[in-house]
């Protein structure tokens, strides 16, 4: 096990009502918020009056930006910023999923500074303060929630670039379950392939002696296994939408990779194909993260046995361990299908003519290469993408 820090002070309000708590939360930070939300689901749902409501009763004032869509512009973000200032805010309030989420996070590194905010995602500049950010959680997925990072999409550029930093970090996250009985069944998978594909990226590591985790990440991904057909059938099923959520938070909040090295390949790879064609990135993970399995598996062929067993039920083949750990894939794969999502680029109208572009895109902040577990360059990723047609 490798030597790990751990903190993770974002401060959970989770079950019926959490969002009636928003008033008092945001009370402790500040009076005037900016409060974010997306194109509408929150406010057919009532929730936006709820929380409207809440922070009234704390005699908080707010302005709002509506209209965040999936993966977030920054075009919308530079307005936020720019509201922030001349209404003299200093907290955000996200009240959505990941993409609301990461846009009030870029707002907050950018009120309070002076150069453009994207070159915070280009690592041209480092960020030394922000403004606060609390969330109001409407779908488990990103793990925003209580994540240190915020991806942000350029679609002059059509770039998808993430920043990681403590600054960014919530300073609450409510979490209601009921919430997410709305969610549509596509955005519900879409969630949980995320959810999975970020226990995922911690699972498979070259780090030994890490049992513990281990047991964490194969845990979560059996939790989201069952649930998701549960909620599917049952959209009001309470118990199963908790599970899922709870297991969202933490699937990305730093808990299952203590000690070990994640790889991150698959996201790099996923970005590039969001900032072209503006596929939601849980599905685009649904294709890219079983072709990269199938790239990388004889790296570490009784890590992939371990994951098939232990995680899909497999049966271990001790005489031909190869066969175990592929078969780990394709039940990933057909789970995947199971519950609505594409595994091919074709199922989500990508074509092939621009695979190299988004390889060597994908290659640039790693430095001509990414991925941890195995290191893949441009023409590694043109093959896994290529796989994937
Ligand atoms: O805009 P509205 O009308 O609210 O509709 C949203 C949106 O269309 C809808 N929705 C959300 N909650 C709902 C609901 N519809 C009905 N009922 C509800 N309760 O769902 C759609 C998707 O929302 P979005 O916020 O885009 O989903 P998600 O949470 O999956 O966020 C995706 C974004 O997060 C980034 C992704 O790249 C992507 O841009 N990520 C952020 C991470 C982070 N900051 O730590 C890590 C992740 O790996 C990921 O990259
Ligand atoms: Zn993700």
């Amino acid at each position: 096990m490798k030597n790990f820090t751990f903190s993770n002070p974002t401060k959970i309000l989770f079950g019926t009502d959490a969002e009636k708590h928003a008033g008092d939360e945001v009370k402790i930070y500040a009076s005037k918020v900016l409060l974010c939300y997306g194109s509408g689901s929150v406010v057919a749902s009532g929730l936006l009056d709820r929380v409207r409501s809440s922070l009234r009763e704390q005699g908080i004032e707010s302005v709002e930006l509506s209209g965040i869509q999936p993966n977030p512009r920054l075009s919308l973000v530079k307005q936020g910023i720019a509201v922030c200032r001349e209404k003299g805010i200093d907290f955000i309030l996200a009240v959505g999923g990941g993409s609301v989420i990461d846009t009030a996070k870029a707002i907050a590194v950018g009120v309070p500074y002076s150069g453009d905010v994207w070159d915070f995602y280009e690592y041209t500049a480092t960020p030394t303060e922000a403004l606060g950010v609390g969330v109001v959680l409407t779908i488990p997925a990103a793990g925003s929630e209580s994540s240190n990072s915020t991806v942000i999409s350029n679609m002059d550029l059509q770039l998808k670039r993430g920043l990681t930093t403590e600054l960014v970090r919530p300073r609450f996250a409510l979490m209601n379950p009921v919430l997410t009985f709305t969610l549509p069944p596509y955005q519900t998978a879409c969630g949980a392939a995320d959810i999975m594909a970020h226990i995922m990226e911690r699972y498979f590591t070259n780090v030994r002696s890490v049992d513990f985790t281990d047991q964490l990440c194969e845990a979560g991904l059996r939790v989201i296994i069952n649930n998701i057909p549960r909620v599917l059938a049952n959209p009001e099923d309470y118990d199963a939408r908790a599970e899922i959520m709870w297991t969202g938070a933490v699937a990305h909040n730093n808990l299952f990779d203590t000690g070990r090295e994640g790889d991150w390949a698959s996201h790099g790879i996923e970005h590039e194909i969001s900032a072209i064609y503006d596929v939601a990135h849980g599905a685009g993970l649904a294709v890219v993260f079983p072709a990269w399995m199938r790239h990388v598996w004889r790296h570490d062929v009784a890590r992939f046995a371990q994951f098939a067993t232990r995680v899909w039920g497999v049966e271990m083949d001790y005489f031909n361990p190869e066969r175990t750990a592929l078969e780990g894939i394709n039940r990933l794969e057909a789970f995947f299908q199971s519950i609505g999502l594409p595994v091919r680029l074709s199922q989500m109208n990508v074509p092939s003519d621009r695979i190299d572009e988004m390889a060597s895109k994908a290659t640039v902040k790693g430095g001509g290469a990414i991925g941890n577990f195995v290191k893949l360059d441009s023409d590694a990723i043109a093959a896994i993408l290529n796989s994937a047609i």
